[in-house]
């Protein structure tokens, strides 16, 4: 067998040290897998005298960034920052100087993949980044290689951990929002920046990537829509179990076919949203930090990938399966790779992302409402005119002393623009208080 090949890691924190403790203890299976041992010879740490649960013997740490990326003996380089400033450019440095990359960085991926993969195709490296959606779940893979075959017409994901177990402890425990937030921050699953997973950026991120490798399209965050759980509330988690539907923070990609009168239109929806889910749907019962996609695909059907979405051993899991990858591609010399995006660079398509008023989606509704005679007949019509048909209905006896209640509504599907037309009907009704709550509802079949 070859010596080991060496790699360097940019940032040996929580995801870091998950990878080196993976690469220690199944050493020997992974080096029968790849042909050759995988050894981390360099890291860069923010603090050099703190202690590891794993060997750091064999490892030169260092504080500077650039002495790993400049390290002749390292082949491949493993970047855990986070962010899309030093990231972009030590990856883009370790591109240019012939090193493979690696790397979890969903945001340095949406934001800047397209430029980072023509430079790798140019240099002839590889960059790989099966861990930046889905933590250890193999999704970039079988996108990429096991439905090869398929024509993707859409993909679901539960692809935010932190979002998932804030909405799963609120639902099964009753707790406080901000409470679970921070046990998600220790438990290492939050990013640096914690409103990137409650604002759904971190699931955008994520689905920008899979809406590429789905569709073969060019990495666009910047069109993707973005809304997070912020503002869930306890009432709504429980009319969602009354309806029979659980809110999940969905992330949907979604080729659209339309006749229009100028002919047949094609375009993507790409949306990240709270979502009503079937009750009794396997996406609904994913829980805690768990993560899923369920792809719909022409010849497959429909199929569900699961597991750990965030987490060091998890994410570590995916950053090595990587790293094998990269080392039987050099070993074999194959010349055998797998393009980045799915598709290869010059068969990429230029269908338009959509804006999120083209989509049709039913919808769960809640109004706080003045307690008297013709507000809920008032809200029914405005509904009806606007060609929106209820499909369930809900009313509380109002609590005493309170002269309003909350009216649910649930629609059947409807133009996203003709929604917004009714909502700010509905708005100003002076019976009705404050905004109405919105959320949008899948049935997740073909
Ligand atoms: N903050 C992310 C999550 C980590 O909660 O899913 C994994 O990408």
């Amino acid at each position: 067998m070859l010596n080991p090949i060496k790699v360097g890691i940019l940032g040996l924190g929580t995801v870091g040290g998950g990878t080196v403790h993976i690469l220690q203890h199944n050493a020997e299976e992974i080096a029968r897998r790849a042909g050759r041992g995988i050894v981390v010879s360099h890291a860069c740490a923010k603090e050099l005298n703190k202690t590891h649960p794993y060997n750091t013997d064999s490892i030169q740490l260092t504080s500077q960034l650039a002495e790993v990326v400049n390290q002749p003996e390292v082949d491949i380089i493993i970047e855990l920052l986070g962010g899309t400033t030093v990231a972009r450019e030590l990856t883009l440095q370790a591109i240019a100087n012939g090193k493979h990359v690696v790397t979890a960085n969903k945001a340095l991926i949406a934001k800047h993949g397209n430029e980072i993969f023509a430079a790798a195709e140019k240099q002839g490296v590889m960059v790989a980044f099966e861990a930046s959606v889905g933590g250890g779940i193999p999704i970039i893979k079988a996108l990429r290689e096991g439905l090869a075959a398929n024509k993707i017409k859409w993909v679901a994901g539960i692809i935010n951990g932190t979002s998932n177990f804030i909405l799963t402890e609120m639902r099964n425990k009753g707790r406080e929002f901000s409470d679970v937030l921070k046990e998600a921050q220790t438990l290492g699953y939050a990013e640096q920046d914690p409103t990137f997973d409650i604002e759904g950026i971190d699931a955008a991120h994520k689905l920008t990537i899979l809406a590429s490798l789905s569709f073969g399209i060019p990495l666009q965050f910047e069109k993707a829509y973005t809304e997070g759980i912020t503002k869930i509330t306890a009432e709504d988690v429980g009319y969602a179990d009354e309806l029979g539907y659980r809110i999940k923070l969905l992330g949907i990609a979604k080729r659209i076919q339309k006749t229009t009168a100028q002919g047949v239109e094609e375009g993507i929806e790409v949306r990240v949203h709270p979502t009503f889910v079937p009750r009794r749907h396997l996406l609904a019962n994913v829980e805690g930090v768990m993560n899923a996609v369920l792809v719909q695909s022409d010849m497959l059907g429909q199929s569900l990938y699961y597991g750990a979405g965030a987490g060091a051993l998890a994410t570590g899991s995916a950053i090595v399966a990587d790293l094998v990858d990269i080392v039987r591609a050099l070993t074999t010399d194959s010349g055998n790779r797998v393009p980045h995006l799915a598709f290869q660079p010059s068969g990429l398509s230029d269908l338009p992302i959509l804006p999120i008023s083209e989509i049709n989606s039913a919808y769960y509704l809640r109004m706080t409402a003045l307690d008297r005679v013709g507000v809920l007949a008032q809200v029914a019509g405005i509904l009806s005119q606007n060609g929106i048909s209820i499909e369930a209905i809900r009313q509380k006896e109002p609590t005493a002393g309170n002269a309003r209640v909350s009216i649910v509504l649930v629609t059947h599907k409807v133009a996203e623009k003709q929604a917004d037309k009714a909502i700010a009907a509905i708005e100003q009704l002076e019976g009705i208080s404050g905004q109405v709550m919105r959320i949008r509802l899948e049935s997740l079949e073909g």
